[in-house]
């Protein structure tokens, strides 16, 4: 359930006054977050406010549940949604952690502003891509390939190159001998087999392995659920190249939906 209703700044009134405020929407497989973000500064304008995905998780129900946000944080403006697919015209392709009625032409029309005006739409964690671009502090504009994954309810991937980011990979998607990674090693997985972080390794040095020998980045960015643990992770992989958390950790989804909403980055319409 939505709180914190009387908690949340006047987000129209500081956006009056000159400040950079962009509401962000993350929705998942297991729950929807979102936030007011200040974009400027890269951070949270105020908390983040938390629906369950519903059960149906179809885009009837989801897009109610993104107007419920927007209301509750008294938003009137466009709003940046991230998804956990890839965005192809009016429809969400590959979403396996939402429902089937995504993939049908004009699912995406509902996601809308709580008052019917814009949504800026990109990948899941295409966003967290460009919150790295947008807020991380190294030189990524010279770094070459850097690989973002985020491990949730699914495995996300983003690629920035030389400080762009080339967006709609889907790399989670690649079948070990386990097989697809997202089935095997993703955040959902290790807290449903209650798996310790030697074991989730053991299932993910190989996705590893594979993208580094296919595409040869120079850095690994992880983001997701899994960055919240993510020293106790990701030092049981064995990688040649350095490994880091977003950013801005679990919230990276959220503020990098602000950003593409803020900056019209989104690969979905702005419609
Ligand atoms: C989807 C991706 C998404 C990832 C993380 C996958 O199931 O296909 O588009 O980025 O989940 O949510």
């Amino acid at each position: 359930m939505i709180g914190g209703l009387n908690q949340q700044n006047n987000p129209q009134q500081r956006r009056a006054e000159g400040v950079a405020l962009w509401l962000g929407i993350d929705v998942g497989g297991t729950n929807i977050k979102g936030a007011i973000v200040d974009i400027e500064a890269g951070k949270l304008n105020g908390q983040v406010l938390v629906e369950p995905t519903p059960p149906t998780a179809n885009p009837g129900d989801v897009a109610a549940a993104t107007r419920r946000i927007a209301v509750a944080m008294n938003w009137n403006g466009p709003v940046g949604i991230a998804l956990p697919g890839v965005i192809s015209g009016s429809s969400l392709r590959h979403a396996p952690n939402l429902c089937a009625s995504w993939e049908q032409t004009d699912a995406l029309s509902g996601l809308r502003a709580a008052n019917g005006g814009n949504a800026v739409l990109i990948n899941d964690a295409d966003a967290v891509g460009l919150a790295e671009l947008a807020y991380n502090q190294t030189d990524l504009a010279t770094s070459g390939l850097i690989i973002v994954l985020t491990f949730g309810t699914g495995i996300g991937s983003a690629l920035l190159y030389n400080g762009t980011l080339v967006a709609d990979t889907e790399l989670g998607g690649l079948s070990g001998s386990r097989g697809r990674f997202e089935e095997v090693a993703s955040g959902r997985v290790i807290s449903n087999e209650s798996l310790t972080p030697i074991e989730w390794a053991i299932r993910a040095q190989p996705f590893f392995d594979e993208l580094q020998a296919i595409l040869n980045p120079s850095r690994w960015i992880v983001g997701g659920g899994l960055s919240d643990n993510f020293n106790r992770y990701s030092s049981k992989l064995k990688l040649s190249k350095p490994i880091s958390v977003a950013r801005s950790g679990i919230h990276s989804g959220i503020i990098g939906a602000a950003v593409a909403c803020g900056t019209s980055a989104g690969t979905g319409d702005l419609r």
